[in-house]
């Protein structure tokens, strides 16, 4: 879906994800319900953010003839949850990409100052050479996606993509501000940001809603 941010963000534009972001924006859907659709619209929107991944031949056999068929070229990939809620798409995303690696990074927001506080970061060695896909449902300020993008490009990454359910303006603009390298993958662009930094009319704090610990 074309947007006013330009060709670096993309907002999905699929049926599916709209039926199951609904359900999940619903404040009566079950944490297992939630839970569940967080995996499912990860691996949606995965299928999005990987579409530019090279393709090479190999020559196989089908049961009729020969043939030079594509096949994926074998680019290092990286999955890189913020923790907590981020931990919710990393199922979905590996079901794609079941060869990707997983490096972790733990956040968590201050609650008056919207700040992010960075409490953890464990990645695999070779990052550096690796394709890196940074997940987490909630892009609000952008503070907390901003940190983690500075956090892998400070370790050398340097193809680094966001995946997002819910984007709010304030968190794009923050991000393309701050990296207008990163490419941004979005299951829905919402209005705008609350007086205490909530995604209006987003979903709630995703990672209660996933670990149902509200
Ligand atoms: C939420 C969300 C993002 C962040 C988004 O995490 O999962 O990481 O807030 O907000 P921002 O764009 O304004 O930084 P939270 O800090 O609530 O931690 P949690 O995942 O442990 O619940
Ligand atoms: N974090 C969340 O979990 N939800 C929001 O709406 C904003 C930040």
């Amino acid at each position: 879906m074309e947007t006013k941010f330009g060709s670096k963000v993309h907002i999905m534009d699929h049926p599916l994800v709209a039926h199951k972001l609904t359900i999940m924006r619903d404040k009566n859907t079950s944490v297992k319900d939630f839970r569940e659709l967080v995996s499912e619209i990860g691996m949606l929107i995965t299928y999005e953010a990987t579409r530019d991944l090279p393709l090479t031949t190999k020559h196989i056999e089908t049961p009729i003839c020969g043939m030079d068929a594509p096949t994926l070229a074998g680019r290092k990939f990286v999955v890189v949850p913020i923790l907590r809620a981020g931990l919710g798409l990393v199922d979905g995303v590996l079901r794609m990409v079941p060869s990707a690696r997983v490096g972790h990074i733990g956040m968590y927001r201050d609650e008056e100052t919207l700040e992010p506080h960075p409490y953890f970061c464990k990645m695999p060695k070779d990052v550096a050479e690796r394709d890196v896909l940074i997940v987490d449902p909630m892009l609000a300020t952008g503070g907390s996606a901003a940190e983690a993008i500075d956090e892998m490009k400070k370790r050398g990454c340097k193809h680094i993509k966001l995946m997002v359910l819910v984007a709010a303006p304030e968190g794009i603009e923050h991000i393309q501000k701050l990296h207008p390298d990163v490419e941004i993958y979005a299951g829905a662009l919402d209005d705008h940001l609350n007086k205490n930094g909530y995604i209006v009319p987003g979903l709630g704090d995703a990672g209660d809603r996933i670990f149902g610990t509200k």
